[in-house]
């Protein structure tokens, strides 16, 4: 199925991929979630595993088709994806982190109903668990990558990000500009590394996105090898 030499540069490598937003209920019939689609990491996980790694996609709630020959594990809140990317981190070569996790949950999930009253309601929210920091801590041989959506000071974000979490590359993308971000098949990303130029990839489709964010990280992996 695979021909070109480009297409089995992940060969043997083990690629753990978080996609799509989290679900965390307030009560039967209300959640608290964000936009994300999954469309690039589910983009990522399809290139991955033509490049002929070993990929296990982790997903929020979405609607797109599992990539043929991945290995696919499907939650619903912040805590369901934090305790099945700590099962697989172990074992995996490279993580990639595109899945929008809350950074919040309701502190209490109602058990029935709310029923409405009159006057304001207040829900109380309490942190979740920073999975990409954690993973950061605990990073031994795997090399780390996490995504981040910004609204203004990009490269800045990133940057603080990619320091505070240990990470080996953050994805970074505005998420105001047309053609990039949430639910479009398109994204502008910015690639940042330590000690590096950020570079700036042009408006492509996600998958070509996803090519080219994989082809940065085995450049990356061969130096390290070497
Ligand atoms: N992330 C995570 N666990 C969380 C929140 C975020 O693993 N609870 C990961 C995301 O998957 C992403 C990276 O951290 O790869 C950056 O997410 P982002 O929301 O951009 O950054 P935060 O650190 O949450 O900061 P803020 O939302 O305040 O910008
Ligand atoms: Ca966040």
């Amino acid at each position: 199925r695979h021909f070109s030499e480009q297409a089995q540069s992940l060969k043997g490598k083990k690629v753990l991929i978080t996609a799509g937003p989290t679900k965390e209920s307030i009560d039967p019939v209300r959640y608290f979630t964000n936009h994300s689609s999954g469309k690039m990491g589910y983009a990522l996980a399809e290139e991955a595993e033509k490049m002929g790694a070993e990929v296990v996609l982790i997903s929020g709630p979405s609607n797109l088709p599992v990539p043929t020959g991945v290995k696919f594990i499907s939650i619903e809140t912040a805590e369901e994806m934090y305790e099945q990317v700590l099962k697989y981190f172990p074992s995996a070569d490279i993580v990639i982190k595109s899945a929008a996790v809350a950074d919040y949950r309701p502190k209490q999930t109602f058990q029935q109903k709310i029923k409405k009253k009159d006057g304001n309601f207040i829900i109380e929210f309490e942190r979740t668990n920073d999975i990409l920091m954690e993973l950061g801590k605990r990073k031994e041989h795997q090399y780390l990558v996490g995504f981040a959506a910004e609204t203004e000071k990009l490269e800045e974000h990133a940057l603080g990000k990619l320091e505070r979490k240990n990470a080996d590359m953050i994805i970074a993308n505005d998420i105001m500009t047309k053609g990039a971000g949430f639910s479009a098949d398109t994204n502008i990303v910015t690639i940042v590394q330590a000690n590096q130029k950020p570079k700036k990839l042009p408006l492509l489709s996600k998958y070509e996105t996803a090519k080219r964010i994989l082809e940065e990280i085995v450049q990356n992996i061969i130096k390290e090898d070497h």
